[in-house]
């Protein structure tokens, strides 16, 4: 045990923030088309028994057998370069050294204790409400998001005793009855599990910029007429018991879609004259993916409730949700802890990685390289007639391929081709249907940043020639 332990702190010691790039030599290179006979086996074997993947799975099986920094190895031998972090998971690169290191020294010390304390969770809250702004100082932690979203649901509803919830069309806050209440619902869906939005939940129109329902005449969006329709939604449609506006700052599985920078101030403005808390689900945009640690402090905006997860334990499952300083006692009264939250491995991971970000001077990185990409992706938008538009804000970017920019119409053939075609070339990456959808780990630097928009490029281009744009 003292051997791990001494090899434990000898390891964390020798990492430098460049601890990544040896590996990215070289990357993408690939040897065996992919996906290749080994990822196929594997696959076709997994598939006898696994049901219910992902469409970018289904598009494209590739198996991963390692990953390491900002570099994806299959079984084939391919190595891929990612832009995805997982799914915005794994931001500070697979495999963090001091991150492993951080989760290893609990896995051989102590895995469970139910939610009686531990030193490491003292420290990673006392970490956690220093880096968070306002008085967002009452926490509890889960395991995945969906359950931190049910808490944040729950405790809207004991904070202010109203018991209903308005969310944006396209949103995503997970898979559990309340959450995907709150979400964009599909037909195939309600189909398979009957009628999945329970009483109460209502969905209003997002501020799409690229899409907008309540445009100005110039065709921006006029938020003034989102707002006086929420307005006139909550008097007409609902019982006038509105517990919370829940959103996510940025929608990510909508295709990195932001709203314009003067929506967030006036929401939350809009929610205090009526006594509605704001819950910022920042489960995918936090911890520095926009290069901020909350989205919305792009806007200067405190929420009332925020949901933590993905990035929080750069893959090991580790949520939160915190409310405001003046709402904690309500966490008294939700029943909040359950049996993995705040696990001694998982609170070891989410400190690890606060401190990633402070001692490699991460929101920097990202805030530098986004410049990068929002240069060239504005340049693809010039010279290339599919596409339509470019979002994003730090390392949450997206391209939208429309079939023609006068029309708006979604190129979603294009989007999986140019999906599967970049993949080919090395790009590990999960679009969204027609929106290409880029979250690349925020350690990386302009030269892999640059490396990957190039594979993005040259797969529109060939698209473009395949369905004679060019
Ligand atoms: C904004 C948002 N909230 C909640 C969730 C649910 O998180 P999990 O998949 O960990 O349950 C997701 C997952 O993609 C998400 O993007």
């Amino acid at each position: 045990m003292q051997h791990v332990h001494d090899f434990v702190e000898e390891k964390i010691t020798i990492h430098t923030k460049d601890w990544w790039k040896e590996a990215a030599a070289g990357i993408p290179n690939i040897v065996t088309e992919p996906p290749g006979p080994q990822s196929k086996r594997v696959y076709d074997k997994t598939r006898k028994f696994m049901r219910g993947l992902s469409s970018q799975v289904k598009l494209f099986p590739v198996c991963f057998d390692e990953g390491y920094g900002i570099t994806l190895t299959d079984v084939d031998g391919n190595k891929y370069l990612d832009f995805s972090s997982g799914i915005y998971v794994t931001s500070l690169g697979h495999c963090h050294p001091k991150i492993t290191e951080a989760i290893n020294k609990w896995t051989n010390k102590l895995m469970n204790c139910h939610d009686f304390t531990t030193p490491v969770k003292q420290k990673l809250l006392e970490k956690l409400v220093d880096v968070l702004p306002g008085h967002l100082n009452a926490v509890q932690l889960y395991s995945d998001g969906a359950t931190a979203v049910e808490a944040g649901l729950r405790a809207a509803r004991a904070i202010t005793g109203k018991h209903e919830f308005l969310s944006c069309y396209r949103d995503f806050h997970g898979k559990t009855m309340g959450a995907v209440s709150c979400a964009q619902m599909f037909r195939g869906d309600v189909l398979s599990y009957g009628p999945t939005r329970a009483p109460g939940f209502y969905m209003v129109p997002h501020p799409n910029p690229y899409r907008p329902t309540f445009a100005r005449a110039d065709g921006s969006v006029d938020t003034e007429r989102y707002l006086r329709f929420y307005d006139e939604f909550i008097k007409e449609a609902t019982v006038g018991n509105v517990a919370s506006f829940v959103l996510e700052p940025a929608q990510g599985w909508g295709g990195s879609i932001f709203p314009p920078d003067d929506f967030f101030p006036k929401l939350r403005k809009f929610c205090d004259e009526r006594g509605i808390l704001l819950f910022a689900d920042e489960v995918l945009t936090g911890m520095g993916r926009t290069g901020e640690w909350l989205c919305m402090s792009h806007w200067d905006v405190v929420p009332d409730i925020v949901t933590f997860g993905k990035s929080f334990g750069n893959g090991f499952p580790v949520t939160a949700m915190i409310v405001r300083e003046e709402y904690a006692e309500a966490l008294d009264r939700i029943s909040a802890s359950s049996s993995y939250g705040g696990n001694p491995m998982a609170c070891a991971a989410a400190l690890a990685s606060i401190e990633v970000i402070e001692d490699e001077e991460i929101l920097e990185n990202v805030q530098r390289v986004s410049g990068y990409f929002q240069k060239r992706m504005h340049q693809m938008k010039e010279d290339h007639p599919i596409v339509g538009d470019v979002k994003g804000k730090g390392f949450l970017l997206g391209l939208e391929l429309v079939k023609d920019k006068q029309s708006k119409e979604p190129f979603n053939e294009a989007g999986k081709l140019v999906y599967q075609k970049a993949f080919r070339k090395g790009l590990a990456w999960i679009p969204a249907g027609h929106i290409l959808r880029m979250s690349p780990p925020l350690i990386m630097d302009e030269k892999h940043a640059a490396l990957g928009m190039d594979i993005i490029e040259d797969s529109i281009s060939e698209v473009e020639r395949e369905y004679h744009y060019v």
